[in-house]
């Protein structure tokens, strides 16, 4: 859960790509940062810090680095030894700079066998045996690609690795197996980092590298010819550096070395979508971005002429051929209606706030497609060893999609022999290469480590995929089908509407951060909403919260109920309501203090409550992505009046690419 960058070119400054592709990469892992660049003196200079990023850059000031054309750069998420300057990437061995995001699982076998030889080791991690492996071959093969490739076979884990060899600085080298990884296409300089993030203000152009593969990056520079592009009548008059141009050649090979060809993508998202725009945290502009980012999650698939649920341009590529234009449509590929009217079950499978999204997801397809749902921690499910068959569809959620046990599960659902639709925010990653089918959150970048526009835009998919299976399986109505999209199409107005307790938890937060406390409690769909609120208010505010089913509390956690317990109440007026309401009173009668979430103006609520905040009237389906707005910014003034660190909380990284 590291995040790595490399720089091979001339046009621009390794220091500075590295450095501000870095700064895009620190919800990855925040505890150590490094970089490393063959100067143009053509020494290796190297400069660590421990902690964020900024203590590296003030680092820098003392030490600066001088300019060169390659340079590679890391920030850190410790999984082998503390984190502390020694421990920080890059490790060096020899003259070999290597960095890692990732886990090298047959770490202390090749410890060993490095002791053994007599290598001195000077950090407690796994990254640095690669670094001694490669430089020991290096000195026997005197090529850094050769080396790696002797090297690659003998690595076991996940690991997305950058290399470079202080004697020849014209050669990157990146090679990956698990953790993303990109190749960012300049004008004759080329860039690589763990996301598309990080190079955006360079370059709009990407080269996905998938699993095994090995890439050589070489730079040269080359005496302009009348027949180049880059020709003018001009040239002579230039001088002899201005006469020649820059070409950077990347060359990808597969697991068994053969040359591959490339295929490049572009991406829409622009640079100034990764900035905070004037907001203090990412997190605060990602929760305000949500009314946008439900209209925009919901807008390819509506019709709003018929007013119709749209799904059949997903369609599933059963050979996973990810190029639709190659498809031959009768192997290759079937319809969404094709593959839904078959489906006898629905697994649904996540991590962390994907998994409520997922839970609430079961609510939405059990009554409106009559589908048995089962939902799934991915990292349970792939070691459960689940029973699936061809007509079952498997349902991966995960705003990263890179999220390790996501991607196992899925992977591992394939081989089965079941159907797969990933639903995810960064198009092409790891997971959504890995479906048949795909749908996407759309909701464009999150940066701040707690999800929040990703949940609620994902909650809008789960409804329309609801939708969908529904009517597939001739269960679900057009008139019906009316009533869930005007639902759908209100939200974006409702939510600004809720907006507006920013400034209320803003002023309750100081009262609220004295709790000891804080139980989350709801019915139907608004439960797997309580778990969602208690996890924001955990990972932000480091307060203990529970989310708990409201009918489950008297089968034991009513007994830790007293006046310091904060009992935060979804209770929108839905079916469930008077059974939601007998157990708040069952909570107040033991002293817990009440923070109610209901709708329009509820007086019988705002009697018994210390805080009462109420939801726009709406159709029971959009309820959680509406319950959910007031405890995102809850926690994230709860936080904020505790001094934390809202977009890089303690101990977390946004995509977590280990198990
Ligand atoms: C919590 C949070 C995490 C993620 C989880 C899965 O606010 O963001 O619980 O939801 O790590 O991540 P993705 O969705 O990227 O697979």
């Amino acid at each position: 859960m590291c995040g790595i960058v490399g720089y091979l070119g001339e046009q621009n400054s390794p220091r500075e790509v590295i450095i501000n592709g870095l700064k895009k990469l620190e919800y990855r892992g925040y505890d150590s940062a490094g970089i490393a660049v063959i100067q143009n003196s053509g020494e290796l200079k190297r400069v660590r810090a421990q902690g964020k990023l900024t203590e590296l850059e003030k680092a820098l000031e003392y030490e600066p680095i001088q300019e060169g054309h390659i340079g590679i750069g890391h920030t850190r998420w410790a999984t082998h030894g503390v984190p502390s300057e020694r421990n920080a990437h890059p490790h060096h061995a020899g003259k070999v700079s290597l960095v890692h995001n990732g886990i090298i699982e047959n770490y202390l076998e090749i410890r060993e066998q490095l002791l053994e030889a007599g290598v001195k080791i000077e950090s407690d991690t796994d990254s640095e045996l690669v670094a001694h492996l490669i430089s020991r071959e290096v000195e026997k093969t005197k090529s850094i690609f050769s080396a790696v490739k002797n090297v690659k076979p003998q690595l076991k884990g996940a690991y997305s690795i950058l290399v470079l060899w202080e004697e020849s600085p014209n050669e990157l080298i990146a090679f990956k197996d698990g953790p993303p990884l990109v190749i960012g296409i300049g004008e004759g300089e080329t860039y690589l980092a763990s996301d598309v993030q990080a190079l955006l203000n360079y370059t709009q152009k990407f080269i996905y590298i998938n699993d095994q593969e090995l890439v050589h990056v070489q730079f040269s520079k080359v005496q302009k010819q009348p027949s180049t592009a880059n020709f003018t009548t001009e040239t002579s008059k230039l001088s002899k550096e201005e006469q020649l141009y820059h070409v950077s050649k990347v060359t990808l090979y597969n697991q068994r070395f053969e040359k591959i060809e490339p295929k490049v993508a572009t991406i829409n998202w622009s640079a100034d979508l990764i900035e905070k725009q004037g907001y203090a945290h990412y997190m605060l502009k990602e929760i305000y971005e949500q009314p946008r980012a439900v209209a925009q999650a919901a807008a390819p698939h509506i019709d709003l002429e018929k007013m119709e649920v749209q799904l059949d341009k997903v369609g599933f590529d059963i050979n996973n051929l990810m190029d639709l234009e190659k498809l031959d449509s009768k192997k290759d590929f079937q319809s969404t209606l094709e593959v839904f009217k078959n489906i006898q079950k629905v697994y649904i499978i996540a991590c962390g706030t994907s998994y409520y999204a997922g839970q609430v997801a079961k609510y939405f397809i059990e009554k409106n497609a009559r589908i048995n749902v089962e939902t799934d921690i991915a990292s349970e499910f792939r070691y459960r060893n689940p029973i699936l068959s061809a007509n079952e569809l498997v349902v991966t959620i995960s705003q990263s999609g890179e999220t390790a046990d996501t991607l196992a599960a899925i992977r591992l659902a394939k081989n089965l022999g079941a159907k797969t639709l990933s639903i995810c925010n960064v198009k092409n990653s790891s997971i959504d290469r890995e479906a048949h089918g795909h749908l996407y959150m759309n909701s464009g970048p999150e940066i701040g480590v707690a999800s929040t526009k990703a949940f609620v835009s994902s909650l809008v998919i789960l409804n329309l995929l609801s939708l969908a299976l529904g009517k597939a399986k001739k269960v679900l109505n057009h008139d019906d089908e009316v009533i869930f999209l005007r639902a759908i199409l209100g939200l974006p107005s409702q939510m600004e509407g809720i907006l507006a307790y920013d400034k209320y938890f803003s002023e309750a937060a100081q009262k609220l951060k004295k709790f000891k406390g804080f139980l989350y409690l709801g019915r139907g769909v608004s439960f797997p909403i309580a778990m969602e609120g208690a996890l924001k208010l955990k990972e932000l505010a480091y307060m203990h919260a529970e989310g708990y089913a409201a009918g489950e509390m008297k089968h034991g956690p009513l007994a830790l109920i007293d006046p310091q317990m904060a009992i935060v109440m979804l209770a929108p007026q839905d079916d469930v309501y008077e059974k939601t309401i007998s157990n708040l009173e069952e909570a107040r009668a033991r002293g817990g203090k009440i923070i109610s979430i209901s709708t329009g103006e509820n007086t019988q609520l705002q009697k018994v409550s210390e805080y009462y905040l109420s939801l726009p009237k709406a159709h029971w389906s959009v309820n959680p992505m509406l319950a959910v707005v007031p405890l995102q910014l809850m926690a994230y003034h709860l936080a904020s009046a505790l001094n934390h660190d809202v977009d890089q909380p303690r101990n977390l990284a946004k995509s977590v690419t280990v198990e």
